[in-house]
């Protein structure tokens, strides 16, 4: 008999892009279209049971093995690392991480110890590190741009996907740090376990990305 598997869904943008996937390869995704309040779902079609999440929790899951399966961003999984496998770049949700000052100002040019501002501390450090650079790293839980406009900060690491908050905002990017789409992410004991309904799940992914390409 084949075991149901469950898959953890980062809410939101994510979420949507992953349904209209997962519906291209057949699922029938009904159920997470009109969610309501509820954060579970079975899929009628096909034996895959769905959690919606937040993107950090969504590896928590998949880490702890509660969800064989996972979509998250890789700034996600940059920031937070973990262990499990990363076995598709799904595509969408892409995006960068930058590192963006005030127009016209110039990050490089003082021996002082630079301040960047960032809701990815760790992803900011690897990046500066790196570049064999010591920076004070002041994390920042949303809205990251006003770091720099209020002068608590010399730059800041973010996201960008089509620069419009940094322009509104009188930033600009100077340097690029990672590129970020969604990825899908098996837990490592489930890989075994579960290989065949996995490689079921995954050929039916990966022939609807092939068809997109
Ligand atoms: C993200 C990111 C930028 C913005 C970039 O923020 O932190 O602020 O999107 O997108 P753009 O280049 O298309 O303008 P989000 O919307 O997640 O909100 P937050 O800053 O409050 O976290």
């Amino acid at each position: 008999m084949s075991e149901r598997l469950r898959i953890a869904l980062t809410k939101g943008r994510l979420q949507d892009k992953s349904v209209e996937l997962f519906e291209a390869a057949g699922l029938d995704c009904a159920p997470v279209r009109s969610p309501g309040r509820r954060l579970i779902h079975t899929l009628p079609n096909y034996p895959l049971d769905v959690v919606l999440a937040k993107a950090p929790d969504v590896i928590t899951y998949v880490e702890h093995g509660v969800c064989d399966l996972g979509v998250v961003g890789k700034d996600t999984i940059l920031e937070k690392g973990g262990a499990f496998y990363e076995v598709l770049d799904l595509g969408f949700g892409r995006c960068r991480f930058a590192l963006a000052v005030k127009k016209g100002s110039d990050f490089y040019d003082t021996y002082k110890t630079r301040r960047v501002a960032s809701k990815y501390p760790n992803v900011t450090r690897a990046f500066f590190e790196g570049k064999g650079m010591d920076v004070d790293i002041i994390k920042i839980e949303g809205s990251v741009e006003l770091a720099p406009i209020l002068d608590l900060a010399d730059g800041i690491v973010d996201i960008v996907e089509t620069g419009a908050t940094l322009r509104e905002n009188g930033l600009e990017p100077i340097e690029d740090v990672a590129q970020v789409s969604a990825r899908l992410i098996v837990n490592t004991a489930s890989m075994k376990l579960y290989r065949n309904e996995i490689t079921d799940f995954l050929s039916r992914v990966e022939r609807e990305l092939g068809g997109k390409t």
